[in-house]
């Protein structure tokens, strides 16, 4: 059974946990491959809601194995945190959950780097991380000489790389802090450490073997992508982007899958737009549209709390990430949000510099500079939370995701109308979204 690819076209943030839930039954395995407690990922379940960071979003179906893979970077206090509150609401994890020994950890000091950074990027310049140690620990996996990975917390040579890694970080951020003083304690940490060490030490395992056995058994496999390719690290509107590749080209490295064993993906879009920190966003709005959109949708960061920026869908970007991750069909959430709209505008082209373009531009600089064209639609009045078929949809609702989908070239397979399991229409890829009896 090929695997099957859940991957944001976006900026992050589109809902994919949902999709993955509504997914996960008929798999064997669901896998988390790259990011870390930077993402965010909402399951709600009947009244249950589940906030997920680092365990993938198939843990609250039984019988399913997750998996950690070896692309991800885990902060073992959150790890933790997120399994005690899952075990504490009677979520069997035990036999379920593994990573990677091969996963990176974030320490200490990665937290403490991403805020001194952040302090000193400042302005237009800043890339507004979540805080959460994710940039300085990729930087430090590529660099080899300062990392430490999940099964280095097995290893009796623990407290002695500790120790001189504290001592090498105390000397780098010396200069930006305060009276030169660094707030890193080498014991404190081994102590800290081989604490969490013993907690993680059942769930440690090699993911890489576990999912190439199970691609040679045939099993199902669904590959949970986190952020959105937009902030993928190589293809995103880098620098503004995240340090792991959260595009489709990120499945095969982040677990050691082959790439020609992905049967399927389904890219996950808003049917607007969002972001959260800086860098460019052509479609923002500065407006009470925005607003709107914002209150409507519950625009603020799972993982930050942070307003999400809100603006117009942009198909120019999306057909981009379409093509760069593979999506084979969308999945188009938060469609309800736009209820009660009168009109809806959608990015169809750019202008750049004098010049109509219809592609996403490669550098930061010209991302900025483009000017939105847009088509206008007209809206919908009526609630569609309750709609679970497509006829149960407006025909301009139905129209809108039409266009969407003639303007992303692929066809739309899910729309979500709301964050409960049950707001959601499947559709046949080859069904039209606007038969001539509705029209
Ligand atoms: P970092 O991943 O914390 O280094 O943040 C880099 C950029 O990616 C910032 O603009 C973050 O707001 C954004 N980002 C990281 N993770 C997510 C996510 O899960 N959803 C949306 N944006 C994210």
């Amino acid at each position: 059974m090929p695997g099957l690819c859940v991957i944001g076209l976006q900026w992050g943030d589109e809902a994919k946990g949902k999709l993955v839930d509504w997914l996960a039954e008929g798999h064997d395995l669901i896998v988390r491959y790259q990011g870390g407690a930077n993402a965010g990922h909402t399951v709600v379940v009947g009244d249950e809601v589940y906030k997920l960071h680092l365990i993938p979003s198939g843990i609250v179906h039984p019988g399913i194995l997750n998996l950690v893979s070896a692309g991800v970077v885990i902060h073992p206090k959150t790890m933790l945190g997120e399994m005690d509150s899952l075990l504490e609401r009677g979520v069997n994890i035990a036999d379920r959950l593994k990573f990677s020994g091969r996963a990176h950890c974030v320490m200490p000091w990665h937290i403490k780097e991403d805020e001194i950074w952040n302090k000193v990027n400042s302005g237009d310049d800043n890339i507004g991380t979540t805080m959460r140690g994710i940039g300085p620990c990729y930087r430090d996996k590529v660099g080899r000489s300062f990392a430490i990975r999940m099964s280095d917390l097995l290893q009796p040579e623990l407290e002695q790389q500790i120790r001189r890694i504290t001592k090498y970080k105390i000397k780098s951020l010396a200069p930006f802090c305060d009276d030169g003083q660094v707030d890193l304690d080498a014991a404190k940490i081994t102590e800290e450490y081989l604490g969490y060490a013993e907690r993680l030490r059942p769930y440690i395992a090699d993911t890489t073997r576990i999912l190439l056995d199970a691609v040679d058994q045939d099993k199902g496999i669904l590959f949970e992508g986190a952020q959105g390719s937009l902030l993928d690290v190589d293809f995103g509107t880098y620098p503004f982007v995240t340090s792991s590749n959260s595009s489709g080209v990120g499945v095969s490295s982040g677990t050691g899958v082959p790439g020609n064993w992905i049967g399927k993906t389904i890219g996950v879009a808003k049917c607007y737009s969002t972001r959260v920190g800086g860098g460019p966003f052509p479609t923002e709005l500065h407006d009470e549209t925005g607003e709107h959109i914002r209150v409507q949708g519950n625009e603020f960061g799972t993982t930050t709390g942070r307003p999400r920026r809100c603006g117009w869908f942009d198909a120019v970007a999306v057909r981009y990430t379409c093509r760069l991750s593979g999506a084979d069909s969308i999945c188009l959430t938060m469609l309800d949000v736009l209820s009660q709209l009168s009109e809806i505008h959608v990015c169809v082209a750019y202008e750049l510099d004098g010049q109509r373009i219809e592609h996403f531009p490669e550098n930061v600089s010209d991302i900025r500079r483009i000017k939105p064209i847009y088509e206008t639609l007209p809206g919908w009045e009526q609630d569609i939370t309750t709609a679970r078929k497509l006829e149960d949809l407006p025909v301009n609702a139905r129209a809108y995701a039409a266009r969407l989908s003639e303007l992303c070239q692929r066809p739309i397979e899910f729309i979500s109308v709301g964050p409960d399991r049950v707001q959601t229409i499947v559709l046949n890829p080859d069904e039209s979204l606007l038969d001539s009896s509705v029209v």
